[in-house]
């Protein structure tokens, strides 16, 4: 069984890392599989938005595979580490929603910071225990989760290593919704096939925006969003959905 399932519904891609056994711990295969998913569903047409999940019962992604790390030497991490590879998550250009099922922790709460939304269950857990193995988050851990949840929560996290539930995760910035766990699927799908059903352009350049707010300056943001926002009336979907606004009936996107 591959340890990256994927599947789809209707127009949504949804990934599974599927390693229950070792609480979905990101081995180098892990990292292959989930990258090349994401950027073969990126590259088809009939997808319009993706979902990463954690198989079984009890977690997203507990992190990186400590077993696999264990022995591994400075030169080896430096030269062969697959970090690199794992940020062409970010760089895809469809959304991807975390659904976070269960614990998400070091990697796994890296990872889901890497997507667009954060679904988590009432049951998730999210954490950056690190520093009990003698290190420190090295997927970006000190760097989005401190953008994320400013730096007083981040600093506690990753200095003490300690989990916080889902609803800490909510209140602090992290997660975007908070669902029973039997409706956690059901949830992430919807939002996805929401997001799907919109214009593509419309919904690259939204994603884009926002994440440009991360990386710059409010004055540089604001001008980017705003040449975005002029570059959308080149296209028939604008056309479309402010038509379909004045005659009262639902648009018709066409992905130009
Ligand atoms: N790597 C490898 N194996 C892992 C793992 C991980 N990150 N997390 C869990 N497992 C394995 C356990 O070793 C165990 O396997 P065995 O049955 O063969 O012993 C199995 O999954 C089930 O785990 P537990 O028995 O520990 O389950 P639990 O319910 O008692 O505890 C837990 C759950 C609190 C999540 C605990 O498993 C845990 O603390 N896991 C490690 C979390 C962690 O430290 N993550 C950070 C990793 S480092 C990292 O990610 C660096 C980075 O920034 C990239």
């Amino acid at each position: 069984m591959a340890v990256v399932e994927t599947r789809t519904e209707g127009d949504v891609g949804i990934l599974t890392v599927n390693r229950p056994e070792a609480l979905n711990a990101v081995n180098d295969e892990v990292i292959d599989g989930l990258v090349e998913a994401v950027e073969a569903f990126d590259a088809d047409e009939r997808i319009g938005a993706m979902i990463i999940t954690g198989g079984g019962e009890k977690a997203f992604i507990a992190g990186a595979d400590i077993k696999a790390m264990s022995e591994r030497s400075y030169m080896d991490m430096f030269m062969n580490s697959k970090m690199n590879e794992l940020t062409r998550l970010t760089r895809v250009r469809k959304p991807i929603i975390a659904a976070v099922n269960g614990f998400a922790l070091g990697g796994g709460c890296e990872i889901a910071m890497m997507c667009d939304l954060v679904i988590a269950s009432e049951k998730a857990k999210f954490g950056q225990p690190e520093i009990r193995l003698g290190v420190i988050p090295g997927w970006g851990g000190t760097q989005r989760l401190t953008r994320a949840i400013g730096k007083a929560k981040a600093m506690d996290l990753v200095l003490t290593g300690r989990m916080m539930d889902a609803q800490e995760a909510e209140r602090s910035g992290l997660v975007s919704r908070i669902v029973p766990p039997e409706s956690l699927m059901e949830t992430a799908i919807e939002a996805a096939q929401a997001i799907a059903g919109f214009g593509r352009p419309a919904v690259m350049v939204a994603k884009e925006a926002v994440n440009r707010a991360q990386e710059t300056t409010l004055a540089e943001g604001l001008l980017f969003e705003q040449r975005l926002f002029y570059s959308l009336f080149a296209t028939e979907d604008q056309k479309e959905g402010m038509a379909a606004f004045i005659e009262k009936r639902q648009p018709s996107f066409k992905n130009k």
